[in-house]
């Protein structure tokens, strides 16, 4: 476990129009990583960002690019998102193809890899990933929209993935994403990276981080 919580404010939730803006004021106001949402209208209903966008962000050199690739093929899309200049890239173990060796592919190329499920998808589903991935994300929304309501029933998941990497000492980090505030926050204990976005962008940026880090 990280000895200091890790805050990756999801831009979805951002100004788009003055992005680069927002991104320099939310890492001004304590943020460690930017979280990038990817959709593509097949796996999840809506259609957000693409590597693109990641290539502009790469301009700014110290972010941390942690793309969530909520797509239907990402065999189709993460050379384009390496090639972009992500940090990490975190894929849903329901999209299709061979994630396993999209996993290794990732990591090969000098990126970080994480792991996720839909909220319905019991978590032994990724169990054969966990000791490889850098990143273990529990969702706490169904993805595909920002603002929604934090879903409890989740959290138990925390507490598994937890276990498991303890027990095992895998190096993965533990992250949480969808709903997370300052009411769910003290919920997440076991997280070490809280995604937020609405919580994040229609709050004071610095006393919102603050909150998600403990320190407030
Ligand atoms: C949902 C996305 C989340 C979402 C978080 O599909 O993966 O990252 O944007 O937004 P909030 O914090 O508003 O739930
Ligand atoms: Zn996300």
């Amino acid at each position: 476990m990280l000895l200091r919580k890790l805050v990756a404010p999801s831009i979805l939730s951002a100004d788009f129009a003055n992005l680069e803006r927002e991104i320099r004021d939310v890492t001004e106001a304590g943020a460690d990583w930017v979280h990038v949402d990817v959709m593509d209208g097949h796996f999840v209903p809506n259609l957000t960002i693409g590597a693109p966008v990641v290539k502009s962000l790469r301009k700014m050199k110290d972010l941390y690019l942690d793309c969530h690739l909520m797509i239907e093929e990402p065999e189709k899309y993460v050379d384009d998102f390496l090639k972009a200049g992500a940090n990490n890239i975190t894929l849903h173990v329901e999209s299709k193809g061979d994630i396993l060796g999209l996993v290794r592919e990732i990591q090969k190329a000098g990126c970080h890899a994480g792991i996720t499920l839909r909220p319905r998808s019991p978590i032994e589903t990724i169990f054969p990933y966990i000791p490889i991935v850098d990143l273990v994300l529990i969702m706490t929304v169904e993805p595909g929209f920002s603002g929604q309501s934090f879903m409890e029933d989740q959290v138990p998941k925390l507490a598994t993935v937890r276990d498991m990497i303890e027990r095992n000492r895998y190096k993965a980090l533990i992250q949480v994403d969808g709903g997370v505030n300052e009411v769910s926050r003290p919920k997440l204990e076991d997280a070490d990276v809280f995604v937020a976005g609405n919580f994040i962008f229609k709050n004071n940026y610095k006393q919102a981080i603050a909150a998600l880090k403990g320190e407030s």
